[in-house]
């Protein structure tokens, strides 16, 4: 009983963490990616004005929630024409990721892919029913089993963001072997450089998934980009007949996302300020540990959209955590991300300004230290 899954892998950064506390004026925890800046009033606003909510959520989520998702393809992600019966609001995203498998009743014998380096949470799903997991971006090399394919663009760790073109590929290959293509997109609003400006390729574009929505699912969430991790704030969308297969089993099981909360998400998903405001914020912290990551003498590889840096000092992953722990710094060993060994860290924006310049100043300061 309980064994599908192992301990959670953050157990064993522990020792690590401890190790950096113990340096003088205490730990940078780098490792973290939950958001620490306010919730936006709008928002807070809105959630106490819903506070009286003695009903049942809709586990299909209110109209006015679902037309504001819609609105906010439109507005947003370049994806016009979504009907409201394509949409649907989740417990936060990694809920939907985790039990989609399960859902979807797959198990032994069913094939999920995700990507090579990959968010944790698919590998949940495909242990929770027994399915297996391949980590593979080749969409030609997806087994004839497939059932369910993840893609994660803006990707977490490694901020690389998919072209249309790769998406598009990985749609046709996903029809073709009547997998259902399921794109997890919540950075889409934090792209840096060449992303500045614009969205990140939604699956749901036209020019990526056609004229139909058949086969595929775009996941999102709010927790990021308005600061709504605590809210449980997410949402997905699809062809109306998945999302109303995937609603009919979620009523059943009482995987229901609360009323206030879907309220907050419709005054979240109007207010586009506070997302740019945000953004700002990220990206000074972005912009000043990436320098003196880089002056340390990491190589940052992708890391263009998302709260990420995903680094490398040539070396197995867990030297470079300890070598990290050892300035007092806590950041991720990138061998959580991928099935086998890794040479990269994921350093984390998500932190304090205070800590994101002590953690660069202690890293500036230990190159002048060597020298
Ligand atoms: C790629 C990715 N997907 C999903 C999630 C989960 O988000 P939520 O807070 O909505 O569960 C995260 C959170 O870190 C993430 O990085």
């Amino acid at each position: 009983m309980f064994n599908r899954l192992p301990e959670y892998p953050w157990e064993s950064l522990k020792p690590f963490a401890a190790k950096a506390a113990e340096y003088p004026g205490g730990k940078v925890d780098l490792s973290v990616g939950s958001p620490v800046d306010p919730t936006p009033q709008v928002i807070q606003d809105a959630l106490d004005s819903a506070s009286n909510s003695p009903g049942y959520p809709s586990t299909a989520g209110s109209l006015e929630f679902r037309q504001a998702v819609v609105d906010w393809f439109a507005a947003r992600r370049g994806v016009a024409g979504l009907d409201v019966s394509q949409v649907m609001p989740t417990i936060g995203s990694k809920e939907l990721i985790s039990w989609l498998p399960l859902l979807m009743g797959l198990g032994p014998g069913d094939v999920v892919v995700q990507p090579t380096v990959a968010y944790t949470a698919y590998v949940v799903g495909a242990a929770l029913c027994g399915a297996e997991i391949i980590s593979e971006d080749d969409p030609n090399l997806w087994p004839a089993n497939t059932k369910l394919v993840w893609l994660n663009s803006p990707g977490n760790p490694d901020g690389r963001v998919l072209s249309k073109a790769e998406l598009r590929a990985a749609v046709i290959r996903g029809r073709e072997l009547g997998a259902l293509v399921a794109s997890d997109e919540c950075y889409a609003e934090l792209g840096w450089g060449d992303w500045e400006g614009k969205t990140t390729p939604c699956i749901l574009d036209p020019e990526v998934s056609g004229a139909s929505t058949d086969g595929v699912l775009a996941v999102y969430s709010l927790s990021k980009q308005s600061n709504m991790a605590g809210y449980r704030a997410a949402f997905a969308a699809g062809s109306a007949s998945l999302i109303k297969g995937l609603v009919n089993l979620r009523m059943h099981s009482g995987l229901n996302t609360p009323e206030p909360a879907q309220k907050a998400m419709i005054a979240a998903l109007g207010d586009h300020s506070h997302v740019a405001a945000q953004k700002a914020i990220y990206r000074a912290r972005r912009e000043e540990l990436l320098s003196a990551v880089r002056a340390y003498g990491f190589e940052v590889a992708a890391s263009e959209a998302g709260l990420y840096l995903w680094a490398t000092l040539g070396e197995d992953c867990w030297k470079t955590v300890e070598r990290m722990a050892e300035l007092g710094i806590v950041v991720v060993p990138g061998a959580f991300y991928v099935l086998g060994d890794s040479q990269y860290v994921r350093f984390s924006i998500t932190a304090t300004d205070a800590d994101i310049a002590e953690g660069a100043r202690r890293l500036r300061e230990a190159i002048d230290f060597t020298k």
